[in-house]
């Protein structure tokens, strides 16, 4: 059935990180028609409703209409221990994350934890994630099926760990290879969903597995691949001392058929030259995490920089190590980020990386992650006055970015007016 939403529509025409700030175009008195899960047209709204005359209207103002938000890197695992005190990351991850993890071995608790996650994550705007699950086949099951039963377009993968882990959550070489290609073959491709190959990071692989998982990824190259890399400076000293003959952190993912185009690299804060020089060769991406980076002490990632010189960039929230489920809050973080490397992200440049940006990291933007005719309907409507401290804010603004930059840094889940997943409104 069809619909049109008219309200001030936000289109990208191209990468405003590249081409400036006008990339972002605000139809303000806009509307769009959507059919069968896909945007048909976009235009003026006067044009949109004289060109489908009979079809139902939802009206919603002055409202901005914006693709779906995608974050490119959780562990919807963590829902339940985002906000933990006072630990950096590997203590963080052996006092907290772990036992939670552990936990995922009961099908009952991942189906309550994925299902609770996608419902906080939908009502915050967000449409698309890609997620680690946890060592558990159950864990990804879940989180596939809550995703199913949403309609959503979401990546996940069993994440693989056979060492520097605990009892009961550590596979090995072979059992992290064979349940991922299981997993993969239930699910990739089915309906909205894709399999990601995951192993956690490094320090938590033999290179066995990494070698195991590298074979599994060359086999089935439509799947995208994610890791963590140099997040932390202790982290980078340990992996150092666990793989002494790599030339740097990227090397020993590079030995195993790890690094090609597909690979996403959550944090990417602390990268040598030859990483950055390689990860662009390879067109790899980046995935920025700043309300984590901060929240666990990592670093400054070197927003700007890594854009100028191309590489592909998402932005991510990284629960439960970041703090926050909103990406409008991780905008800000992001923004705040680079202030404190002394570079102004402009509000469209933000944007853009909760949405296409994040979108073409994980290569799915010729679907997600921009409203043009074509594209499927995940969309996101934000109230830009949500709140009293907002409204104040905006009074006074005189350009578009003037009264969407307060929702950016002071917005939430109270901004989020519709979430429509598959052109269906789910929240
Ligand atoms: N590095 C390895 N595992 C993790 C994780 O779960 N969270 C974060 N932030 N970093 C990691
Ligand atoms: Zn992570």
């Amino acid at each position: 059935m069809a619909e049109i939403l008219t309200g001030q529509v936000l289109q990208f025409t191209a990468d405003p990180f590249l081409a400036g700030p006008d990339a972002a175009r605000v139809e303000t008195d806009g509307a769009l028609l959507i059919e069968g899960g896909v945007i048909r047209a976009v235009g003026p709204r006067a044009q949109i409703l004289a060109e489908h005359p009979g079809v139902p209207v939802t009206s919603y103002g002055n409202h901005l209409i914006s693709a779906g938000f995608v974050d490119s890197h959780v562990h919807y695992p963590q829902t339940a221990i985002i906000a933990s005190w006072g630990k950096r990351l590997i203590d963080w991850l052996n006092d907290y994350t772990f036992p939670e993890e552990t936990r995922f071995a009961d099908q009952a608790y991942a189906d309550e934890i994925a299902n609770r996650y996608l419902d906080l994550v939908l009502a915050r705007g967000t449409t698309t994630v890609c997620s680690y699950a946890t060592i558990h086949p159950e864990s990804v099951d879940a989180i596939f099926s809550a995703a199913q039963k949403r309609g959503m377009r979401i990546a996940a993968g069993k994440t693989c760990m056979d060492v520097n882990a605990p009892d009961g959550l550590r596979d090995t070489a072979q059992s992290a290879h064979d349940d991922s290609a299981k997993l993969l073959n239930k699910w990739h491709q089915l309906d909205r969903l894709s399999y990601v190959i995951t192993p956690r990071f490094a320090p938590t692989s033999t290179p066995e597995q990494l070698e195991a998982l590298g074979s599994l990824w060359a086999a089935n190259p439509s799947c995208l691949m994610q890791t963590h890399l140099s997040e932390q400076t202790d982290e980078i000293e340990w992996v150092k001392t666990l793989y002494p003959e790599a030339r740097d952190y990227l090397d020993i993912y590079e030995r195993f058929g790890l690094v090609g185009p597909g690979a996403l690299f959550g944090h990417s804060i602390w990268l040598e030259e030859r990483e950055k020089a390689k990860l662009l060769d390879m067109d790899c991406s980046l995935i920025h995490c700043p309300t984590s980076n901060t929240f666990i002490g990592s670093g400054l990632f070197d927003l700007s920089g890594l854009k100028a010189a191309g590489h592909r960039v998402g932005l991510a929230t990284d629960i439960g190590g970041g703090s926050n489920f909103s990406m409008l809050r991780t905008m800000a973080s992001a923004y705040e980020v680079a202030q404190l490397r002394r570079h102004s992200i402009h509000p469209a440049q933000l944007w853009w990386l909760a949405t296409q940006g994040s979108a073409r990291a994980m290569r799915m933007d010729d679907r997600i992650g921009n409203i043009a005719p074509g594209m499927e309907a995940d969309l996101v409507v934000i109230d830009l006055a949500s709140t009293p401290a907002i409204a104040q804010a905006t009074a006074r603004a005189e350009t578009i970015w003037q009264s969407v930059f307060p929702t950016q840094i002071m917005g939430d889940d109270r901004a989020v007016v519709a979430t429509y997943v598959n052109g269906a409104r789910l929240v």
